[in-house]
């Protein structure tokens, strides 16, 4: 059973300069709240309430004052500094401590997941005892992604980052599930010609030894990226949109936190005066009318 995760919320978010010269890219504003708030809500669905941040090297203080401890939503934020963005796998060399002897689910900051099994789907993961689990979804633009291969009976026989001209358009989200072996695996992975740890390298190495299986989101699941600046704003818009029509909030933590029974009414009001006279607030005031 998986009870960690870790959010990896640092990077340079180049593709999308210059507005991330002076602030993270996970820190910008996703329609009615920042990025982080998308990711760090799929956690809090699944049921994690111990989770790790890593953050660029100086960005901390950044993030504690949007997120502080995350006493306001119930769980509890620890964060690390990366030196400098060295690969997705770098995370578990970073939270050998924080991870210990327990299997662990990692989300990149800057993924976004929506869709109606999305809860069940995710707790069906945690499950995990041995071995990794990703979770995959078809895209359009196979060249921009992580890519699993399988053969007719689903099985995954080969993955590639970012291949050109690819058959398979079965992308790997940014949503991966490992067990306590990942540590190990990690600190044995050399850097890439690009000089990074590859998340491909480390998922190979599962594959290799039969250890690595994939849940389909399906269908009617929505999984977007931030990657680019027409990506950043068609996530905006589908938020904007579904929040406008539904009267409800996409990636509110409070109220997740208060459906889990993490917090009370009485924590709700404490993050009314701390988010002030905002819509945001006026949302949280009419959970606990
Ligand atoms: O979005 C899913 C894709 O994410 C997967 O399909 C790919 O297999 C995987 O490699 C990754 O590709 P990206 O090109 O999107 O990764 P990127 O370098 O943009 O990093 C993703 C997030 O992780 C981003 O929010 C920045 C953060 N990050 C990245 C690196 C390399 C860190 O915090 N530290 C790092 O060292």
């Amino acid at each position: 059973m998986i009870r960690k995760g870790i959010i990896l919320a640092g990077g340079y978010g180049t593709r999308m300069s210059p507005l991330t010269k002076a602030t993270n890219k996970q820190l910008l504003p996703v329609y009615d709240k920042p990025l982080i708030y998308y990711p760090l809500s799929v956690l809090m669905l699944a049921g994690i309430k111990n989770i790790m941040l890593v953050v660029n090297k100086g960005q901390r203080q950044q993030f504690k004052n949007l997120l502080q401890d995350g006493t306001r939503f119930g769980i509890k934020i620890n964060y690390v500094e990366q030196e400098k963005p060295k690969g997705l796998p770098d995370a578990f060399i970073l939270g050998e401590k924080f991870i210990g002897k327990d299997n662990i689910a990692l989300i990149l900051g800057d993924n976004f997941f929506y869709g109606q099994s999305l809860t069940k789907k995710l707790r069906k993961c945690l499950a995990l005892n041995m071995g990794c689990k990703i979770l995959v979804h078809p895209v359009s633009k196979p060249e921009l992604y992580g890519i699993a291969y399988t053969n007719k009976k689903n099985k995954i026989v080969s993955i590639k980052e970012k291949p050109k001209n690819s058959k398979s358009n079965l992308a790997i989200t940014g949503l991966y599930f490992f067990d306590n072996k990942v540590i190990q695996y990690s600190k044995s992975l050399k850097p890439s010609k690009r000089n990074e740890l590859e998340i491909v390298d480390l998922l190979n190495i599962y594959k290799n030894k039969n250890r690595l299986s994939a849940e389909y989101l399906g269908r009617g699941g929505a999984w977007l990226d931030t990657g680019s600046i027409d990506d950043y704003y068609n996530t905006s818009n589908f938020v904007s949109t579904l929040e406008n029509r539904q009267g409800f909030k996409i990636a509110c933590l409070e109220e997740i936190a208060l459906k889990n029974n993490w917090i009370n009414k009485n924590n709700i009001k404490k993050a009314i005066s701390f988010y002030g006279n905002c819509i945001y607030s006026s949302y949280l005031k009419k959970l606990i009318k």
